[in-house]
């Protein structure tokens, strides 16, 4: 029974900011992952649509669905009943119709158990996309930058807002899902220059990944926060080895097992004797 939600809310964060303090947040996929990330007092776990790249193995982020969403929700929550959980909406889920994006948010929130939901983008649509989920009174987490479900438009993960008209715009979509409601706004593959220039203007939260050094708090990669994870991009900074770590304890096992030395007497049950 999930009774024990977090004590954090969307006003927390808000708060959090207010008093200069920032804020971390981590993606998990799962329960085992959740259980950690609850024990380290992380703010906030993101059930992030990364995990078509990092758990499912796609080249990007666009086979995610509302499903996939769910199942990983419903897993995290399961392994994180006190953690503050945001969950990604996928690529198309919030596209097609205003009502279409209502009824995928409310899945989220009613079988993923999430606490509050993100979507990707700053355009006029997806504005009204913002309004419309909110008026179901579901929390909206924005993400303005390097969109990953953009990345076809983009041309590749590029880094966004490098010309004066890109900075300009993506202040513009930053100002917009203030004003729409947004609670928090997830910054992504900008300069620090720009980074800091919407952490300023805006009165709610930012979070930025590869945003630099002045955003209102950070996300990173499960796997990647982790080194369990093939591609490091700059903005990554890994705080363990587990590749390594993994890789060397099932060769161990593997040796282990070969030469007969696992399992051992204190391993079996009733065990004979020899
Ligand atoms: O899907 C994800 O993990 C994300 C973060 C990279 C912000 O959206």
């Amino acid at each position: 029974m999930m009774t024990n939600k977090s004590s954090l809310n969307v006003h927390s964060f808000l708060k959090m900011k207010e008093a200069g303090t920032k804020i971390t947040m981590v993606t998990a996929y799962d329960a085992s992952m959740a259980r950690c990330v609850e024990a380290s007092e992380v703010d906030m776990i993101l059930v992030g649509d990364s995990l078509g790249m990092v758990v499912l193995g796609y080249p990007n982020t666009l086979k995610v669905t509302v499903d996939d969403i769910v199942y990983h929700s419903a897993a995290v929550r399961r392994g994180a009943p006190n953690t503050f959980v945001v969950s990604d909406l996928p690529y198309m889920s919030y596209h097609l119709s205003l009502e279409e994006a209502q009824a995928n948010a409310a899945e989220l929130v009613i079988q993923g158990n999430c606490d509050a939901v993100k979507l990707e983008g700053g355009s006029h649509r997806r504005i009204e996309a913002v309004r419309a989920i909110l008026d179901c009174e579901i929390p909206v987490c924005g993400h303005i930058g390097l969109t990953p479900q953009s990345v076809n438009k983009f041309g590749g993960f590029k880094i966004q807002g490098k010309t004066k008209e890109a900075h300009a715009e993506l202040i513009r979509q930053a100002l917009a899902l203030e004003e729409a409601g947004v609670f928090m706004l997830v910054l992504e593959g900008i300069p620090e220059g720009l980074g800091r220039e919407i952490s300023q203007e805006l009165k709610i939260p930012t979070i930025g990944i590869g945003a630099g050094r002045f955003t209102d708090g950070q996300v990173l990669v499960y796997h990647d926060l982790l080194g369990h994870s093939t591609l490091m991009p700059k903005f990554v900074k890994s705080y363990a080895t587990l590749d390594e770590e993994i890789t060397g304890a099932l060769k161990h096992y593997h040796h282990e097992v070969r030469q007969g030395l696992f399992p051992g007497v204190e391993h079996v049950y009733f065990p004979v004797e020899e």
